[in-house]
């Protein structure tokens, strides 16, 4: 099979470390993608200024305001203008609408902070803490238009320390996101899975 060569598209809200672990590994070589687009709903994300110092093609649009299915219509537009055929979401603090899922159908990944279906949703990594787990960690998964929902490619776990605090768990944790977000791309874009039910499997 010969291996796709994805157009990324970034969207963050935010510190943006995920997509820096993802675009240093492209810039290294390591990983066999190009950035197409970083995008994000907040114009002073940090995670668009480190993208504007790499040179890396981005851009914003305010999501305050305007309907939802509008606003990813223009998104979804921009993505699609800069040839963005992967969309990987990093800390991109909204949830998409049908109509976005469906113009990449089986294109879009994000990144959560426990090892799911456990702790869905916001401060996965204090609800683990408070939850008294022993275990935690993060899952790289297939975006459908539910919460942190679709079909899991791959999950990395950690312990949870009795001194953990949230600042060293949530450290800990995203040590390994910014190992296996790049690890799942380079799987999708290899294509040597399928999707059966809910489980990604390899072919
Ligand atoms: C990460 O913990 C990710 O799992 C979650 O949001 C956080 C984003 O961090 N979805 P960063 O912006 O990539 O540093």
């Amino acid at each position: 099979m010969t291996p796709w060569r994805p157009r990324l598209g970034i969207l963050l809200s935010g510190r943006g470390s995920n997509f820096e672990a993802i675009a240093a590994n492209v810039l290294a070589g390591s990983l066999a993608c190009e950035i197409g687009f970083v995008f994000s709903n907040k114009s002073d994300a940090p995670g668009l200024t480190r993208a504007r110092a790499l040179g890396l093609p981005c851009g914003s649009i305010p999501s305050a305001g305007i309907d939802r299915t509008i606003f990813d219509e223009q998104v979804a537009k921009l993505l699609k203008e800069n040839g963005v055929d992967l969309v990987c979401l990093a800390g991109y603090m909204r949830l998409l609408s049908g109509g976005f899922v469906a113009q990449f159908p089986g294109r879009i990944l994000n990144i959560h902070p426990s090892l799911l279906p456990a702790f869905p949703g916001l401060d996965a990594q204090y609800q683990a803490l408070v939850h008294g787990v022993k275990l935690t960690g993060c899952t790289v998964h297939f975006v459908d238009e539910n919460l942190d929902s679709g079909p899991i490619l791959l999950q990395s776990a950690v312990p949870v320390l009795d001194d953990d605090t949230l600042e060293t768990l949530s450290s800990r944790i995203l040590k390994e996101e910014h190992k296996i977000y790049s690890a799942a791309i380079a799987w999708v874009a290899q294509g040597n899975y399928r999707i059966e039910g809910r489980r990604v499997v390899n072919t």
